[in-house]
């Protein structure tokens, strides 16, 4: 009897915290804030490919979620790769990946807003936003990236030179060179 009503009101706490979580995000996404949604990995290497990587280049992932473009990067192309990430949490599981791939001497993950961060390191940028946060990112790219910097974009767009744009899923991928 008591198994019972203990376990009908821990699958009601668990739907409550469920409906929770899936309000949050929806406001969220309602907001256009980029909120954690991984790239898939078939996108991501063909992301990484339309930037004709170079042995030199340094891949700055602003927003680096679980840190698959870091290790997708620092994997196949043996560069160094920086993540920019604001949630705690992301950042723990995103360096427990990179411990676990054996590229820690390649990728730094930071525990930080992008926007406050110095990005003029960066000879790549990747980013999955939001449409809202690329216009707000947009200013602080031109003003602290270097001319022949690559930007690529997936799903929402900038105002820079486009390169080339490849479909990727059912979404855009852009390649954009800084002049
Ligand atoms: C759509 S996910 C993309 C994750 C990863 N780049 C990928 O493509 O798989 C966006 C990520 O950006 C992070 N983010 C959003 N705004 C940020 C900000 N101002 N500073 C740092 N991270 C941010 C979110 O926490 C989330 O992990």
């Amino acid at each position: 009897m008591h198994l019972t009503s203990d376990l009908s009101l821990t699958a009601t706490a668990f739907a409550g915290l469920a409906a929770a979580v899936l309000i949050y995000f929806l406001f969220l996404l309602a907001r256009n804030e980029a909120v954690f949604i991984p790239l898939p990995h078939e996108t991501i290497n063909k992301m990484l490919m339309m930037a004709e990587i170079e042995n030199e280049d340094v891949l700055y992932d602003l927003g680096s979620g679980d840190g698959r473009i870091l290790i997708a990067a620092a994997r196949r192309y043996g560069i160094r790769a920086v993540g920019i990430e604001k949630s705690k949490i992301l950042c723990w599981l995103s360096r427990r990946a990179i411990a676990r791939s054996g590229l820690e001497d390649k990728i730094q993950v930071v525990n930080a807003d992008f926007f406050e961060h110095d990005l003029s390191g960066a000879t790549v940028v990747a980013v999955y936003l939001s449409q809202k946060i690329n216009d707000m990112l947009e200013p602080k790219l031109r003003k602290e990236l270097k001319g022949g910097t690559r930007i690529l974009s997936a799903d929402h767009t900038f105002n820079f030179p486009e390169k080339y744009k490849c479909k990727t899923g059912h979404f855009w991928t852009r390649l954009y060179v800084l002049s």
